[in-house]
């Protein structure tokens, strides 16, 4: 047995002492940071992988602010992989794989089509790989009659533009300019259709300057894995369609199973980015890098939904869980980033998980609320909020078996009964405000991050950690902290 002599400490313990600035301007700062040691953010902030605060409206939120969402894993595999699809086609300027109707099909079926998955029209293909024409919102609007069929309506091959596979974003945009269309087919030189390019896409780059996107021009999704018997086979189909990071997740990161599955990985997708957490050691930390993590997710039990602490007796506070592995990572000699995964109540609470040595922050409660996030708002109490809850609580693991009820996949051994029968929830189920769109939260937090960044002395992140100097405060510290002696408006 040991006890450390040295508190733990956690955000509020601290204050950073004010440094001499040479930044006159916010704007003047970098928020920009490592995600891996092969992967770069625009802004360091990463939506949780838990089934009340990322799916893919999320993930493309985020991707597009330019920080990154990674997909929940409780779902089954085919539906998780949709989800990465369903980012990975928000914004490429080639659409790969454009949604298709039957030629034969009804008006109606293609306006209903349009409607579900979002989009302003569809191309018609027959049973090979031929485009026969496009068929978009107009046409069904001003169409006479929704029981016609599709190929009566739609423009068809013979007057269509279009392009070969090797078109440029300027040359493609010229085009559209020129002929005063929005869609152009890509083509090969047999006619195969293997693209669609819309205006709509082309513009996105200047609504979102900030957002981080692959070499296809498509944006960065991360989607997250566990360490069950299919694991290597979701982490294959996540990767083939398109996610940019794997994120290994589980509760208890330190565990041989976690190591050897991080192992596996490596060797299965010697170039795939893969996040392993959850730790709280350095001794954790520096086992998963050595296995080949390309950054480590640190925080066990920081979580506002989080009991594990009460429930267990173990973890670390957050803010020493940081220092910790930042200093055992750095004196193992392994550069990879930290994410720092829990915890985060405000922009003032990231700014010390980085200086404290993180490159990133995930954010699962305060994102919850915000419209992208799964699920509708509800009224209580007159106020309008949202559910969040822990991926260990009771609702999750009773959803879970629904879901896996619904999709044959349960286990309906004895054993299997009695483990669910005895499930120990290690987190809980909540309501949050509802808050709006994720962009303006956000905005927020890069905003406090700016300042704080400046009042640290620092253009980049690097800096800010180099120059941190923190201050343990008292619970009268705390209390001078915040608004205080005043009665709020
Ligand atoms: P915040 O504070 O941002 O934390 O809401 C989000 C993180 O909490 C973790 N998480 C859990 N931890 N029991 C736990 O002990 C749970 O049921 C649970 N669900 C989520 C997770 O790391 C998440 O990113």
């Amino acid at each position: 047995m040991k006890i450390r002599s040295a508190k733990g400490l956690t955000f509020d313990d601290v204050l950073l002492v004010p440094k001499r600035s040479p930044i006159a301007s916010r704007r003047d700062v970098d928020p920009s940071t490592r995600l891996t040691d092969g992967l770069r953010l625009n802004i360091p902030i990463l939506s949780a992988n838990m089934d009340t605060v990322t799916e893919a409206a999320m993930a493309m939120a985020m991707a597009r602010e330019g920080g990154l969402g990674v997909i929940h894993r409780f779902m089954t595999i085919e539906q998780q992989v949709k989800q990465v699809e369903r980012v990975k086609r928000a914004e490429g300027f080639v659409v790969e794989a454009p949604y298709q109707i039957d030629p034969a099909a009804s008006l109606a079926a293609a306006a209903r089509m349009m409607a579900r998955r979002g989009v302003g029209g569809l191309v018609v293909k027959d049973d090979g790989d031929k485009l026969l024409g496009l068929i978009t919102k107009r046409d069904v609007m001003l169409a006479p009659d929704v029981h016609q069929r599709v190929d009566e309506v739609m423009t068809s091959v013979d007057q269509i533009v279009s392009v070969g596979p090797e078109v440029s974003a300027d040359e493609a945009r010229r085009i559209l300019y020129i002929h005063r269309i929005e869609k152009l087919p890509v083509l090969t030189d047999d006619g195969e259709l293997v693209g669609l390019i819309t205006a709509q896409d082309l513009m996105k780059p200047k609504r979102y300057p900030r957002a981080i996107k692959d070499e296809k021009g498509r944006l960065r999704v991360g989607a997250a894995i566990g360490v069950s018997a299919q694991a290597m086979e979701r982490a294959d189909a996540l990767l083939a369609a398109g996610a940019d990071v794997l994120v290994l997740d589980i509760a208890h990161g330190h565990a041989d199973h976690c190591i050897d599955m991080v192992r596996a990985l490596r060797r299965a997708h010697p170039d795939a980015q893969i996040v392993a957490g959850n730790v709280a050691s350095a001794d954790g930390a520096r086992d998963l890098a050595e296995a080949g993590a390309n950054a480590i997710k640190v925080g066990i039990g920081p979580g506002s939904i989080c009991t594990t602490r009460i429930v267990t007796g173990f973890g670390v506070p957050q803010l020493t869980a940081i220092m910790d592995v930042a200093e055992g990572l750095r004196g193992a000699g392994f550069d990879i980033p930290i994410i720092a995964d829990g915890g985060v109540k405000t922009s003032g609470d990231m700014v010390k998980a980085l200086a404290a040595g993180a490159s990133s922050v995930m954010i699962g409660s305060l994102f919850a609320g915000c419209e992208e996030a799964p699920g509708a708002p509800v009224i209580r109490d007159g106020r309008k909020v949202k559910v969040v809850r822990g991926m260990a609580s009771l609702g999750a693991a009773i959803s879970r078996k629904a879901s896996e009820e619904e999709n044959g996949e349960e286990d309906e051994s004895a054993e299997s009964q009695a483990e669910w029968d005895k499930v120990v929830p290690e987190g809980v189920e909540a309501v949050v405000p509802y808050r709006g769109h994720v962009r303006e939260i956000l905005y927020q937090m890069v905003g406090g991050l700016r300042s704080g960044m400046s009042y640290g002395g620092a253009f980049t992140i690097e800096e800010l950690q180099r120059n941190a100097e923190f201050i343990v405060i008292t619970p009268a510290g705390v209390r001078e902290s915040h608004p205080h002696d005043v009665r709020r408006v």
